[in-house]
C-alpha cells in the first residue's frame, strides 16, 4: 500500500495539485452505500458525493446491474452514422423531466464539454440567424462551468481558478453574483447590474449563462430565485438566449429535480452532467429548444462538435437507470429531512468564533470561516475522525449521497464542529 501511495506521488497528477508537492491522498479500495473503504480497513462516511454525483450511494445494485446488462451488448460504439438504445432511452428520458421547450440532446463527456457545446450552440445560433456579432457571454461573477478554454472564460475571473489563463480568453461581460439571498426580496443593485449590462451590450451577446440558484465550485453561494426568474425576463427583452448550467445543481440536489424549477424558468440551452450517471461514469448532456436546434441547422447548418465517446452506452444506459432510479423513489422527502437537519445541526455554529457564515440549501450545508482552512490538516483530521470532507478556501461544505441516514449525516455535521474549535 506504502509503495502504491508513493508511486502515486510521484506520478499521477490529482485535481489543481503540484507534481512535486501534492496533498496527501487516501487510498480507496472500494465504496458502498454512503461509505468509503480506505486500504487501512478504515471507513468514512461520505460527505461530498464525490463531487455531487453520487446521489444514490456507491455500488448500487440496479446501476451495477444497468451496466452489467449494457456490458454483454456493448460497452462502446462510435456515434457517427450509428446509434443506440441507451442513448434513445435515455434521451426520452432526459427530454421527459426537463423543462418542456428542451426538446434536442447532445451527449459528451464531461460537464465542461457540455459547456463549450452549449457555447457553440449559442454562437452558431446568432451566426444562422446572420447575426455573426452576438458572440459574446453575459455572466455573473462568482461562478465555475468547468476547466476547458471556453468553461474557464465564463467562470469567476478572480476565484475562477483560472486567472493564470485570463490573457488568452474571450473577453466576456461580467455582472456582480447576485447579492439576494433565497427567501429575501431582490436587492435593486442586483437588477440595475444586469439590466444595465444586457441594455448595453446585447447586441453583441449570444447568451447570458449562469448556474441557476447554486453557484458550487465558484464560492458555493445561494442566490434568490427572483433573480433567476429577472435575468430569464431580461433574456426575453433583449433577445438573448438564457444557457442554464445544472451540472451540478440538477437531479434533486436542490429539493427540485432541476434547479431552475425554483423559479419557473425554463432555458434555451441546458447543461447536464455529474450525477446524470449517479456518478458511475463521466457524462454529460447539452439540451436544447427547437427553435435553437433548427436555427443552428437552418441552410444546411450542424452542430461543430462530435467527441469519441459520445453517448458511451455503458453511460447511457446506467444514467437511464438513475433516472429511473428517482423516478420511484421518495428522495423529495429525503432531501427535505437533509435540509432541515443541516440547517439545524450546522445552524449551530452560526456564530463560532471561526465562521463567518453558514447557509443551507437542499442537500447542500455550507460553513464559511474567516479564513482559509488548511486543508491538508483538516482532511487528515476528517479522516481519523471517519469521514470524507474535502474543504477548499475558506469553505467546509457537505453535499452527501441523497440516501445518507440522519445518523450518519450527523456524524458529519459534529465532526465539522470539531474542526471549525481547532482552527
Ligand atoms: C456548475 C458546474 N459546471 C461545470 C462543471 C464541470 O464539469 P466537469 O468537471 O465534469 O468537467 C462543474 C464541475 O464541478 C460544475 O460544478
Amino acid at each position: 500500500m506504502t509503495d502504491a501511495l508513493e508511486f502515486d506521488r510521484r506520478h499521477i497528477w490529482h485535481p489543481y495539485t503540484s507534481m512535486t508537492d501534492p496533498l496527501p491522498t487516501y487510498h480507496v479500495v472500494s465504496a458502498d452505500g454512503v461509505r468509503i473503504r480506505l486500504a487501512d480497513g478504515r471507513e468514512l462516511v461520505d460527505g461530498m458525493a464525490s463531487w455531487w454525483s453520487v446521489i444514490h450511494g456507491y455500488n448500487h445494485p440496479q446501476l451495477n446491474a444497468a451496466i452489467e446488462h449494457q456490458l454483454k451488448r456493448t460497452a462502446h460504439v462510435m456515434f457517427g452514422g450509428l446509434t443506440h438504445e441507451p442513448a434513445i432511452e435515455l434521451a426520452r428520458a432526459l427530454i421527459d423531466i426537463t423543462p418542456e421547450p428542451l426538446q434536442h440532446v447532445f451527449f459528451c463527456d464531461s460537464g465542461s464539454v457540455s459547456v463549450e457545446v452549449a457555447i457553440k450552440m449559442a454562437i452558431q445560433f446568432w451566426g444562422a440567424q446572420a447575426r455573426p456579432e452576438k458572440h459574446r457571454l453575459l455572466t455573473i461573477r462568482g461562478g465555475y462551468h468547468g476547466d476547458t478554454f471556453g468553461a474557464m472564460s465564463v467562470c469567476d475571473p478572480d476565484t475562477g481558478m483560472h486567472e493564470r489563463f485570463r490573457p488568452m480568453l474571450p473577453a466576456h461581460i461580467f455582472v456582480d453574483r447576485p447579492r439576494t439571498r433565497p427567501g429575501n426580496p431582490l436587492h435593486p443593485a442586483d437588477a440595475e447590474q444586469i439590466e444595465r449590462a444586457l441594455a448595453q451590450h446585447h447586441m453583441q451577446i449570444a447568451a447570458v449563462i449562469l448556474e441557476p440558484i447554486v453557484q458550487g465550485a465558484g464560492g458555493m453561494w445561494f442566490y434568490a430565485p427572483e433573480y433567476l426568474s429577472l435575468v430569464h425576463a431580461l433574456c426575453r427583452r433583449y433577445d438573448v438566449l438564457l444557457i442554464l448550467d445544472e451540472i451540478a445543481t440538477g437531479f434533486g440536489r436542490t429539493g427540485r429535480m432541476f434547479a431552475c424549477e425554483h423559479a419557473g424558468v425554463e432555458p434555451d440551452i441546458m447543461c447536464l452532467g455529474k450525477a446524470m450517471t449517479g456518478g458511475y461514469l463521466s457524462l454529460a448532456a447539452t439540451l436544447t429548444s427547437t427553435r435553437i436546434a433548427e436555427g443552428i441547422s437552418a441552410d444546411g447548418g450542424v452542430l461543430m462538435h462530435g467527441p469519441t465517446f459520445m453517448a458511451n452506452p455503458l453511460a447511457c444506459a446506467v444514467a437511464r437507470q438513475s433516472i429511473e432510479l428517482l423516478r420511484v423513489d421518495t428522495w423529495q422527502a429525503r432531501v427535505t429531512a437533509i435540509e432541515s437537519q443541516l440547517r439545524e445541526e450546522l445552524g449551530q455554529y452560526d456564530g463560532h468564533r471561526a465562521v463567518a457564515d453558514v447557509r443551507t440549501l437542499g442537500a447542500i450545508g455550507v460553513v464559511q470561516t474567516h479564513d482559509a482552512v488548511p486543508v491538508a490538516a483538516l482532511q487528515k483530521m476528517f479522516v481519523e475522525a471517519g469521514v470524507w470532507i474535502r474543504p477548499f478556501n475558506d469553505l467546509i461544505y457537505l453535499m452527501p449521497p441523497l440516501v445518507i441516514d440522519s445518523d450518519d449525516l450527523h456524524r458529519l455535521t459534529t465532526v465539522i464542529g470539531r474542526a471549525l474549535d481547532t482552527l
